[in-house]
């Protein structure tokens, strides 16, 4: 399924240098089954050696992978069926790739420019409060917050992201928030440290892991918010958060989707 955040054929492989080892890790984990994709990926490395050499040196656990799906690629292609294995690769990989370019996240994915930072800010009261983002992005949430909160941790696992927050927070001399490194499962931050965590198209690949991680740090009376942006999506409430107690309000996107947000007051 394709989202259409980036056009491929605009991009080279030398944009996977500007991602993470996590994200590395997951492209050289999560699609072993699609022979397709792996066979692709193969012949992407194999005409591309200094991203292979920096997929095999930043995520390591991955050089195997990569290592076979190399020795598997034939060595008599054209520049064209090279290029085509490479489009294949960058299109298949969007949701990631756009991770490097935050500006292109921001101009093309839908969830982030047709939202309306009232949708957030009406789930709580964050004025004078100590508000935690996680898997922040591009700051969709963490600037609408930090409007009235007293301070922001935005954090967010991806390189790239981070930097891009830091510029805005600098061009836009924000001084009530910071950028961190983190992720929902292992938030570096003591208990009870929060007013209100947020959170955004982050949580659900691990509900008790990472809802768990959530409350920890979030102060006796404080809120947990799961605050996705506006698409075209139908889509059904998230069974997995309403068994665990939390608010639902929903409202329909101005292209058609229905949108559930989420809340749940914390008490401990
Ligand atoms: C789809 S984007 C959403 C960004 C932002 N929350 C928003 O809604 O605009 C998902 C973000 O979560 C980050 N992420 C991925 N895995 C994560 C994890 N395990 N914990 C925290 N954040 C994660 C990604 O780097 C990315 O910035």
């Amino acid at each position: 399924m394709s989202y259409n955040w980036i056009h491929a054929e605009e991009f080279s492989m030398n944009s996977f240098l500007l991602l993470d080892r996590w994200i590395i890790e997951m492209i050289c984990r999560d699609y072993r089954g699609w022979a397709e994709f792996a066979d692709n990926l193969g012949i992407a490395l194999a005409y591309n050696p200094a991203v292979a050499w920096y997929f095999m040196h930043k995520s390591p656990e991955s050089k195997t992978y990569v290592d076979q799906i190399i020795a598997k690629a034939p060595g008599n292609l054209t520049a064209d069926e090279v290029r085509r294995a490479e489009v294949f690769v960058l299109q298949a990989m969007e949701t990631s790739v756009v991770y490097a370019y935050p500006e292109v996240m921001n101009r093309n994915c839908n969830y982030i420019y047709d939202w309306d930072k009232e949708r957030l800010l009406e789930l709580a009261d964050f004025t004078d409060k100590i508000v935690l983002d996680i898997g922040s992005g591009t700051g969709r949430l963490a600037f609408a917050a930090a409007e009235q909160a007293k301070f922001v941790y935005a954090s967010e696992p991806t390189g790239s992201l981070r930097e891009y927050m830091r510029d805005r927070i600098k061009r836009e001399k924000i001084s009530n928030m910071v950028v961190v490194d983190g992720t929902a499962e292992c938030i570096p931050y003591a208990d009870n440290s929060f007013d209100i965590v947020m959170s955004g198209h982050v949580v659900g690949d691990h509900y008790d892991l990472e809802l768990n991680e959530l409350a920890r740090v979030v102060k006796n009376g404080g809120y947990l918010i799961d605050c996705i942006g506006d698409d075209d999506k139908h889509r059904r409430p998230d069974e997995e958060l309403l068994r665990r107690g939390f608010e639902v309000f929903y409202h329909v996107s101005k292209s058609g989707g229905d949108i559930y947000r989420y809340r749940k007051q914390i008490t401990k």
